[in-house]
């Protein structure tokens, strides 16, 4: 796992998006698998601005979902569905054709969930995924003490998500409580994994799954396990690490033609 130390969000997002930008020089109809909420906006925004003025072509890329709530109508603003066509598909210039997602609306959610995981294999699989983490340490919706090797499926959020969500909608009452999330055993099939985190909030959870043991109550310490996992913190994250200088220090030592 390579940890990577940045002065803040508009930095990671600018190294992230150059490192979206290298892979979709090298494979421009590459599968890029988004998250939502509000730490990967930075990322979005370079992506944006890079294919406005001509640094990326991204008309070839395919974007699919980490997760989504179950139930919220066809069409809610805040779906994961409406968010990233509104903050990612369209930005790039893509269209709904290049877009991948589960149905939080289905009448059989345990099945929308196989056919997700099913779609996701069928399209050759995740080129990057972008992951954020919980305060609570999640990844997609795998809430603490998921499967390790869980796949696509419904899970209920703890009360700390909800809360930490509700701003997004008018009260927590509207949070919906069931969401269909990638698994963690999906997730670690993504060819690489890139989590972001920003903020003092994150910093517990940060530290948690970096340098603590794998363990299903941190879901994002399985990232341990994967062979291509890169996680870009600013430096209020990056506070409760212990080896944050050997961090810095790798990172800054790193030839350049490795990209991340
Ligand atoms: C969203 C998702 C979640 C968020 C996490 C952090 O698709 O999968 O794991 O990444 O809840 O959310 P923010 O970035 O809003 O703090």
């Amino acid at each position: 796992m390579e940890i990577v130390i940045v002065p803040d969000p508009a930095a990671a997002g600018e190294l992230i998006a150059a490192a979206i930008t290298d892979l979709l020089t090298d494979k421009p109809e590459a599968l890029l698998g988004v998250a939502t909420g509000s730490t990967p906006l930075p990322i979005y925004q370079s992506l944006a601005a890079r294919v406005a003025d001509g640094r990326l072509d991204a008309s070839r890329a395919r974007i699919c979902q980490l997760d989504e709530y179950v139930g919220l109508p066809a069409g809610h603003p805040e779906s994961y569905r409406s968010v990233v066509l509104r903050e990612v598909v369209e930005p790039l210039g893509l269209t709904e054709d290049s877009f991948l997602g589960p149905d939080g609306n289905a009448e059989d959610i345990a099945a929308a969930a196989i056919a997700y995981d099913r779609a996701l294999a069928e399209a050759g699989g995740v080129d990057l995924q972008i992951l954020g983490i919980g305060t609570d340490g999640h990844i997609g919706f795998n809430e603490p003490c998921s499967s390790l090797s869980s796949r696509t499926r419904i899970k209920t959020l703890t009360r700390q998500t909800r809360v930490d969500n509700a701003r997004f909608f008018d009260s927590i009452d509207q949070v919906p409580h069931h969401v269909i999330t990638q698994g963690i055993g999906t997730i670690l099939e993504a060819r690489h994994l890139v989590l972001l985190a920003t903020g003092e909030a994150k910093a517990e959870a940060v530290a948690l799954a970096v340098e603590g043991p794998l363990a299903a109550v941190v879901p994002a310490s399985a990232l341990q396990l994967h062979q291509h996992a890169t996680v870009v913190v600013d430096e209020a994250a990056a506070s409760k690490l212990k080896l944050a200088g050997y961090f810095r220090d790798t990172y800054a030592a790193k030839p350049a033609w490795q990209g991340l």
